[in-house]
């Protein structure tokens, strides 16, 4: 199996990045590998160091989410947590993730919209998901019911900030061409109406193209099979405390075995704004089904 990790040297989020690792980034990235930076951590400050408890969730959502942009925070237990400083602790790790981006792959800058901010203090081994399509323990490609985004990448920056030396331990699974291989025969075509009729009843938040469609079908049907789960060529990674990686969750097939506390802000960027557009879920399925998926 090829190595999936690019490492790159960056200790620090606000400093620039050499011009060679950028063209290594972005060709490595794009061509679903993880940029690795061992030696980015993310200190928190002394005021936010009880944010390191199972105590800061509220225990009814999985993760505690923030919106910067609408200073909206979701997940959090309020009683015994001052909001305030969840919030300036993750928009302090948004603001970092942003910079690292803007440095590593400057490119993208221009395109590049912010989504939310997540933070995972929950253990996820032994955690029991309301269903298989919620277990991230299982290989799979991202895509969410809810939020269809019409073909734009979904890059993620990861830190393990686990103050007990607990790795965050994740599988790789194999290339997305492979996986489009497998799955993609499986998967019937929407009825016609479908996703004008989930944008009205609010299933969706926006318009769910037939590129969601397949996406979401081919993160379920992952899912649901066991034996491929068990038989598809995959590898481990263990991410220390203090690691850093950058990855395309919809093209990189992954799953999180086991780890707590664990910092993540996801970015969205257009097809059109990648260096190799061909390369994206979205292009590599039209290329598969020659046609257009984003109606
Ligand atoms: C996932 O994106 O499936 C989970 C990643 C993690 O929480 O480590
Ligand atoms: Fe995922």
């Amino acid at each position: 199996m090829k190595q999936i990790l690019t490492e790159l040297d960056i200790r620090d989020w606000l400093t620039p990045v050499s011009a060679s690792s950028q063209t290594l980034a972005i060709q490595q990235l794009e061509n679903g590998n993880i940029l690795y930076m061992p030696k980015l951590s993310f200190s928190l400050l002394n005021e936010e160091l009880p944010a390191l408890s199972t105590r800061i969730s509220n225990h009814k959502a999985k993760n505690i989410s923030f919106n910067s942009q609408l200073d909206q925070l979701h997940g959090a237990n309020h009683v015994d947590y001052d909001p305030i400083m969840i919030k300036s602790m993750m928009a302090r790790f948004a603001k970092y993730a942003h910079a690292l981006i803007n440095h590593v792959l400057p490119s993208y800058s221009k395109a590049l919209q912010i989504g939310r901010t997540s933070y995972r203090p929950i253990e996820i081994h032994g955690r029991k998901p309301k269903s298989y399509r919620k277990d991230d323990t299982r290989l799979h490609v991202d895509a969410f019911p809810a939020s269809p985004n019409q073909g734009r990448r979904i890059l993620r920056v990861f830190t393990n900030i686990n103050p007990d030396g607990k790795g965050r331990v994740w599988r790789y699974g194999e290339a997305f061409q492979h996986v489009v291989d497998r799955f993609l025969p499986k998967i019937g075509n929407p009825w016609p109406g479908r996703s004008a009729v989930l944008k009205a009843l609010g299933i969706t938040k926006t318009y769910c193209t037939e590129y969601d469609y397949i996406m979401l079908n081919i993160h379920n049907k992952m899912k649901a099979d066991m034996r491929y789960q068990r038989t598809a060529v995959q590898g481990e990674i263990d991410f220390a405390p203090g690691n850093t990686w950058i990855v395309q969750t919809d093209h990189v097939s992954h799953a999180a075995l086991s780890g707590q506390f664990l910092l993540e802000q996801t970015f969205y960027l257009p097809v059109e704004a990648m260096q190799n557009p061909e390369l994206s879920p979205l292009r590599v399925l039209e290329a598969a089904k020659d046609r257009k998926l984003t109606i």
